[in-house]
């Protein structure tokens, strides 16, 4: 088939973003955290409060956590012991969405019903243990405006969840009433945190100098302790971890396609960075940017970023596992040289995601250190884009020393997976420490 050279050409460029455009994107991000820090309204970010800042590693006890806000559902039961170790004691997982089965996230689909499924799981990990007293820590990742830890209520949903009865509810509260339905009166649900602060807090748990946490999975977030906020009544348990809800980031200049997909997202307008980068949209870019190659403009092929993953997989001169996950979706045969082009579309956009979400990190940790000196800091960042997209890590390393030249030895990023899960129970331990 071959494609047009120029036009593939030219579709790249527009997800190139050079060293210029780079520095820009991480000063106007660190200007929007100066901004939303003396007012929210006057920035892009949310600067949601979470009211909890640093464990101190010595939460300690068994709890329960829920993961809710990707794909799948994670309940487990995880023993903490200290000084960052744990051990998981149970855990079960369910997707949201069982094609032919069931959705919980999809248009239609209505609150009781998801937090039903999550009572569900909440009762398959606790194995009918009825009579001792559990616990909960929530993560709920999704922007959530909170009075403290327990209280928070849902703003809006992203990463295309449409879920009615949820918005402008308090989720906690939900979740204690889809317990009592299912007769399950020994678990109390204590916290609430987004997955960015539960990441956080588990790297912090057995590292001291990490300060910003980060989801790089089905959406794309930050999270970082402001030390600022220091009013006692104001404060949380231990500080205050900020959410920025950095997905909504708006001071970025969106291509031709980014636009197009916006404009046919559940909520248009919102989540701009989100959609340029994370897991969720990746395959949608690369579909579109596909169809204008094979002429076929405004056709949907439902290319995922597990699709993008094994496309950049693939390093063998035929491209024979590249053709095999476009033909699937395109219903075409394509040559070696197609593959070729295929695999650079797919480069150009990982490469992208990863040098925005570079530029996130870089905007924080220069309001961090304000005019002193870039502390040594670890970043910590679980989810499934930043730990399995090939392309993704060499391309943060290199956007570091970018923007931070020599400094960028100061700063690295690492995995922590689990995450999520880990820091809730976190979150309940340091309750149940306040207490
Ligand atoms: C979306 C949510 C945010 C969450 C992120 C990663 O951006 O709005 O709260 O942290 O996805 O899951």
């Amino acid at each position: 088939m071959n494609f047009d050279k120029n036009l593939l050409q030219s579709i790249i460029k527009e997800f190139t973003i050079d060293t210029e455009e780079l520095k820009e994107i991480a000063a106007n991000f660190r200007q929007d955290l100066k901004l939303g820090l003396k007012d929210p309204k006057d920035s892009s970010l949310r600067m949601l409060k979470s009211y909890v800042g640093l464990p101190t590693g010595k939460e300690i006890g068994e709890y329960l956590a829920l993961d809710f806000g990707g794909t799948n559902v994670r309940v487990s039961r995880i023993n903490l012991q200290g000084a960052g170790k744990f051990e998981i004691i149970k855990r079960v997982a369910k997707p949201l969405i069982l094609p032919g089965s069931y959705d919980y996230v999809g248009v239609g689909s209505k609150f009781e019903d998801m937090f039903n499924f999550l009572a569900e799981l909440i009762g398959e990990a606790i194995e009918g243990e009825n009579e001792r007293q559990f616990y909960l820590g929530h993560t709920f990742s999704f922007p959530s405006s909170q009075t403290d830890i327990y209280d928070a209520k849902l703003i809006t949903w992203t990463k295309e969840f449409a879920t009615s009865g949820v918005e402008g509810e308090v989720v906690n509260d939900l979740l204690k009433d889809a317990l009592i339905r299912r007769g399950i009166k020994n678990v109390e649900p204590v916290s609430v945190i987004n997955d960015t602060v539960a990441v956080l807090l588990s790297a912090a748990y057995h590292r001291s100098d990490t300060f910003i946490g980060s989801i790089y999975a089905t959406g794309q977030n930050n999270c970082y302790i402001e030390s600022s906020i220091d009013d006692p009544k104001n404060v949380g348990i231990g500080g205050m971890i900020l959410n920025l809800e950095s997905g909504g980031f708006m001071k970025l200049t969106p291509n031709r396609f980014d636009k197009e997909f916006d404009e046919k997202s559940e909520k248009p307008g919102e989540q701009r960075l989100e959609k340029m980068v994370s897991g969720r949209y990746m395959g949608e870019l690369f579909g579109m940017a596909l169809s204008e190659l094979l002429n076929e403009k405004g056709k949907h092929y439902g290319f995922s970023s597990i699709d993008i993953s094994g496309i950049l997989m693939d390093n063998s001169v035929a491209g024979n596992r590249i053709a095999a996950i476009v033909k699937d979706k395109i219903e075409k045969e394509i040559d070696s040289e197609d593959a070729k082009a295929i695999k650079e579309l797919a480069t150009a956009i990982v490469e992208r995601s990863a040098r925005i979400v570079t530029a996130t990190y870089v905007g924080i940790i220069w309001q961090r250190a304000g005019s002193g000196e870039i502390s040594h800091q670890h970043i910590a960042v679980d989810g499934s884009v930043y730990e399995k997209m090939p392309l993704v890590k060499e391309n943060i390393d290199r956007a570091l020393s970018e923007l931070l030249e020599e400094e960028a030895a100061k700063v690295d990023t690492v995995l922590d997976t689990g995450g999520s899960g880990l820091g809730a129970a976190i979150s309940a331990a340091m309750v149940a420490n306040k207490e």
